[in-house]
């Protein structure tokens, strides 16, 4: 196990650039498995949940290669339809590869998927927009067994919005018999890019971004090579880091336009926000004024995976911030973190109510999610005196180069060994 040891208290100043989404990625890798031809992923990052989901796709018959940061994955001699329960357990994404599995297949095994422990994360609207389309499910033993000779379009209305739902929809039925029509589909811009590479790949998508998604069957998709889009979680947890910080810093390869919500709260907060072309500068000093109220949402609101990060903020902003967390059950791991560096938070259900202090006061804390890993990151590089950060397996799932990109900005931060 590795931990950080930080000594906070210094501005940020500088430049950081942003890595390709993890959650555009991991998509485009189960798409990867709809074409016996080559996909080349440019800019892919070599973090844990992608290189999990690469484990995958090898235990499928997928041969691939990294040749610098373009990841080669030639799927021609796939022939394995059962994916490995312990991959599947450590990574949530695991379950949009039964879309393509069974688009490509005409089967596929699956133990019920793992992730974070931020909620239930039930996976019920995947299974009942797949069998809109066909596929028989059988569900035993915590696996779950899908057949289908050949996915047949269909219309499907989701309960809820559901980001890795719409994206196993797309996946399932991007070669199906006829035309699929996903309704409350997620609008996020990570199924954006999916409908692009699939186009690319020869594939007819088409309203993905909006909450109608409609996929016109195609026989055959051939190989293509995408840059995915850049991490709108990445750039907005760096831009919190700014606004805790104090300082100066530039944030490149970033599309404001996906996090307007956090740019929002972020001049509410009273943070100076510059944003030209791939580029945003945020300059912060002074005092912080509390953003009152912050709700997570379906996009385009306020995302849920910035609700940590945005919570540490709200500890040293001057006033209260109701944080309310609607998507998921249990993301609130990081409070009792955050109290133990003096950070003053009531929890009750979804709702947290933050009474900002000073500052916070460094502390020996342990990450317990990926988010709220990055969140008490941010909060010891703010804080006065020296911390650790224990735990780092689940920041690494979803940022390169995390403790690499703050030092270069001014933050003393470094990795050790426990
Ligand atoms: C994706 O997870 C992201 N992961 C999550 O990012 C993100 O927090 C989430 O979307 C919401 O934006 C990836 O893209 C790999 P959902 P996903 O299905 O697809 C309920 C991170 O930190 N639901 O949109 O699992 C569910 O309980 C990760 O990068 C059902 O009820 O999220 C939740 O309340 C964490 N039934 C809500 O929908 C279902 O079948 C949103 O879940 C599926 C979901």
């Amino acid at each position: 196990m590795e931990k950080y040891i930080v000594e906070g208290g210094r501005p940020l100043y500088g430049h950081i650039e942003i890595q390709s989404a993890k959650n555009a990625v991991l998509p485009l890798l189960a798409a990867s498995v709809l074409t016996d031809e080559t996909v080349v992923i440019h800019k892919c990052p070599r973090i844990r949940d992608v290189l999990n989901m690469i484990g995958i796709l090898e235990e499928l018959g997928c041969g691939t290669r990294f040749d610098g940061d373009d990841l080669y994955i030639d799927s021609s001699a796939a022939a394995n339809h059962e994916i490995p329960a312990a991959l599947a357990k450590e990574l949530r994404s695991s379950v949009f590869m039964l879309g393509s599995v069974i688009a490509r297949f005409g089967r596929a095994r699956i133990a019920y998927p793992g992730g974070c422990d931020i909620g239930l994360r039930p996976i019920d609207l995947h299974l009942s927009g797949l069998r809109r389309l066909g596929v028989a499910i059988a569900e035993d033993g915590g696996y779950i067994d899908c057949v289908c000779e050949k996915p047949c379009g269909a219309e499907v209305l989701l309960d809820c919005p559901s980001v890795g739902a719409t994206e196993n929809l797309i996946l399932a039925s991007a070669r199906a018999e006829g035309t699929t029509v996903i309704r409350n589909a997620a609008r996020e811009p990570e199924i954006v890019d999916l409908q692009n590479f699939i186009n690319r790949m020869g594939g007819k998508v088409k309203g993905a971004g909006g909450a109608v998604v409609v996929v016109e069957g195609v026989r055959k998709l051939h190989g293509a090579a995408y840059t995915p889009m850049p991490d709108r979680i990445e750039a907005g947890t760096f831009l919190i880091a700014a606004a805790m910080c104090g300082g100066k810093l530039a944030i490149g390869n970033a599309n404001a336009d996906h996090i307007a919500s956090l740019l929002h709260k972020l001049r509410e907060i009273s943070c100076k926000i510059r944003v030209q072309d791939d580029k945003i500068y945020i300059e912060c000093g002074g005092k912080r004024l509390s953003p009152k109220l912050v709700e997570t949402s379906p996009y385009p609101g306020f995302p849920t995976d910035l609700q940590a990060p945005m919570t540490a903020l709200a500890c040293i902003c001057d006033g209260a911030t109701v944080i309310v967390e609607n998507l998921f059950e249990t993301r609130f791991k990081h409070v009792p973190e955050l109290i133990r560096m003096g950070a003053d938070i009531t929890v009750r259900g979804r709702t947290a109510l933050v009474r900002g202090v000073r500052s916070l006061k460094g502390a020996d804390v342990i990450a317990g999610d990926l988010r709220g890993g990055a969140a008490l990151t941010l909060a010891a590089i703010s804080a006065e005196g020296e911390s650790t950060v224990t735990d780092l397996g689940y920041i690494d799932r979803g940022y390169s180069e995390f403790e690499y990109k703050l030092r270069g900005a001014g933050a003393r931060i470094r990795r050790v060994r426990v």
